[in-house]
């Protein structure tokens, strides 16, 4: 079979504006990086899985380009998403002398991309980065739209800017060294899109989940490029959250009380997405927006997929309070009122408040042995 061409997608972001490349072959190669405007200075920043992996190649790509090209490896996973890593990349550019020219290349998942992004935004008020996917997750979603941050104990991303990148180089061929079930991790963000807004996006995953979770070429070109479609179109009218951007939190108010409930990185973000959204299409249902059959069908994909369905119990005594708590602490909450991102129909969404009693019942029955997805 041909491997996929050249895909471009456009940020259109004013004088903020910039593309997400989308093909293999792409990150090692020089001309990814050969519009990028001239500094002396590069930083990439990796971590102890992806930069052993791919660090060097890229390392000699941005020779042709910058004088000097420094690394630093970042420990691995969502637990180490915090001020002490946050510090390393901060370490090396000053220690290395990087002036405010310096260019930032973020090299792995969402957490590296996240962290490099806030460091960019903040190195000497500002300097430029890009961002270098390589795993699913953050090729379809989290390279995109310039939210950077890292952890805090008490919440997840609470703590960042919003800071876009000059460009995303997706190359997919990194994604096959991407661990299955990071790569059916990725898969919660990418399901997410059809139900917020596009319907046929969601009947091609329904006929297309095999071929994805073999990787085959073609199909992940489609979702990532389709993914980032979506991406920027709701991006591009809303870049700072004002409003139709949260849709894209779909499942993720439930899913972040399910990260932190559990402890950053025993649930990967995917994972809790996946439940998450179970849970905010079954509160969607009780809210009267959407029917039974759409909350199944949602479901029947999302576990075809290999995500949980069923949530996890977060406390023995009074779960559902225990949820309620962690749920309170999400950005969208407004004195103490939880916002969801619910469905308003099939293929559309909308953020919206519910009585703590619906919340309640939604979390008893996602988190109840007897949850019935067919
Ligand atoms: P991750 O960055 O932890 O990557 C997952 C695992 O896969 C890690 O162990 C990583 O080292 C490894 N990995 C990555 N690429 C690989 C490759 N090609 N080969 C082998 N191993 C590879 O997690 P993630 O799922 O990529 O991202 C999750 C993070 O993204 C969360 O912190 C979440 O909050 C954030 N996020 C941000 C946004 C946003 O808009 N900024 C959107 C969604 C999620
Ligand atoms: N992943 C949610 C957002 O970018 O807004």
């Amino acid at each position: 079979m041909n491997a996929p061409d050249l895909q471009t997608v456009a940020i259109d972001l004013a004088d903020r504006s910039y593309h997400i490349a989308i093909r293999g072959s792409l990150f090692d190669n020089p001309l990814s990086y050969a519009e990028l405007p001239k500094a002396h200075f590069a930083l990439i920043v990796s971590n102890t899985v992806v930069g052993p992996l791919y660090a060097q190649r890229l390392q000699k790509a941005l020779s042709a380009q910058y004088a000097q090209v420094f690394t630093v490896i970042l420990p691995d996973g969502e637990a180490h998403k915090t001020w002490e890593s946050l510090n390393l990349i901060f370490d090396a550019l000053l220690a290395n002398g990087c002036d405010r020219k310096t260019v930032l290349f973020a090299l792995g998942g969402g957490v590296v991309g996240d962290m490099t992004g806030f460091a960019a935004a903040s190195y000497m008020r500002g300097v430029p980065f890009v961002q270098v996917p390589t795993s699913l997750l953050a090729q379809v979603d989290s390279s995109v739209g310039g939210k950077t941050a890292i952890n805090h104990p008490l919440g997840k991303n609470m703590i960042g800017a919003f800071y876009q990148p000059l460009k995303v180089v997706c190359d997919l061929n990194t994604l096959k060294t991407l661990p299955e079930r990071e790569l059916v991790a990725g898969l919660a963000e990418v399901i997410k899109y059809g139900p917020i807004a596009d319907m046929d996006f969601l009947a091609w995953l329904e006929a297309n989940m095999t071929a994805l979770l073999a990787r085959e070429p073609t199909a992940l070109a489609h979702v990532v490029k389709r993914s980032c479609e979506i991406k920027a179109w709701v991006v591009g009218q809303d870049e700072r959250e004002s409003g139709l951007r949260a849709i894209l939190n779909f499942g993720h108010t439930f899913g972040h009380a399910i990260e932190a409930g559990m402890g950053y990185g025993n649930w990967l973000h995917g994972e809790a997405v996946g439940a998450g959204m179970v849970m905010a299409a079954h509160l969607s249902l009780r809210l009267g927006l959407v029917d039974m059959f759409f909350v199944k069908r949602l479901s029947i994909l999302i576990e075809k997929a290999g995500l949980p369905v069923k949530a996890p119990v977060l406390c023995s005594t009074d779960n559902a309070a225990r949820y309620l708590e962690l749920m309170r602490l999400d950005k969208k909450s407004e004195a103490g009122e939880i916002k969801f991102v619910v469905l308003d129909g099939p293929g559309r969404a909308k953020v919206q408040a519910a009585p703590d009693h619906m919340v309640r019942q939604v979390i008893d029955l996602c988190c109840s042995k007897s949850l019935l997805i067919q």
